[in-house]
């Protein structure tokens, strides 16, 4: 079956989250977190996302943006600077301004003038995620915006992935799922999507019941493996 939706994973697949730590390192009145700032913003994430499969399983959802605050406190405390409430605000104000991937915006553009429904599908909650299209400049590329929101709880759950069906009356055999997260795409193979994993730093393969359809090392191939020429 033809692909007709394009849907993409945000924080890591479209929008840069470790722009947020390496912009704060540069500004001067932060030089003192130059040298840390590549432990924190992994650690952060990591802690972030721990924190999203901890609250789906313990049927305890809070919105992403507690659990970005969260998994920061755990890392500013793990890099040695806890309690820094003016870095710690810095962190969380460029958050919402982060910077898209390079090659998102050509890449969209080609898929919208193929006529493919293109949408984000994300954990973040939809003021966050309206935040970081907005400073992308990449709204106009995108036909929705879908949070996790809607259903309380966060991926991998299914009904998270049935969000898409729901909103674009599309079979999942219709659907690429790209994620630079390997679960994320590992588990909606699961689910029934086509899926690519955007693997930029060239992790290894997670050891799941499922690997995704197909492996990249950014988006610049996405139009061809949804059938655009
Ligand atoms: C998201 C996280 C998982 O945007 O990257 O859903």
């Amino acid at each position: 079956m033809p692909i007709t939706t394009c849907v993409f994973d945000a924080y890591g697949t479209l929008f840069d989250v470790a722009a947020a730590a390496r912009q704060a390192a540069s500004e001067p009145d932060f030089a003192y977190f130059e040298p840390v700032w590549p432990a924190l913003a992994e650690h952060w994430r990591q802690k972030q996302l721990q924190y999203t499969w901890l609250r789906a399983v313990a049927d305890a959802h809070d919105d992403f943006w507690t659990v970005t605050q969260q998994g920061l406190d755990w890392a500013m405390e793990k890099a040695g600077v806890g309690g820094d409430a003016v870095l710690r605000e810095r962190l969380l104000a460029l958050y919402w301004e982060l910077q898209c991937y390079p090659e998102v915006p050509e890449m969209l553009v080609s898929l919208k003038q193929s006529g493919l429904q293109t949408a984000i599908l994300s954990n973040g909650s939809l003021d966050m995620l309206s935040g970081a299209v907005d400073s992308a400049g990449i709204a106009a590329f995108l036909d929705d915006v879908l949070s996790v929101e809607d259903v309380g709880v966060f991926k991998p759950h299914a009904r998270v992935y049935d969000l898409v069906g729901q909103r674009f009356g599309c079979a999942k055999e219709e659907v690429l799922f790209v994620s630079s997260n390997g679960w994320d795409a590992a588990c909606a193979t699961g689910y029934g999507f086509s899926t690519v994993w955007v693997n930029r730093a060239e992790e290894p393969m997670d050891r799941l019941p499922w690997t995704p359809s197909q492996v990249l090392a950014d988006l610049t191939g996405i139009p061809a493996l949804a059938g655009v020429s």
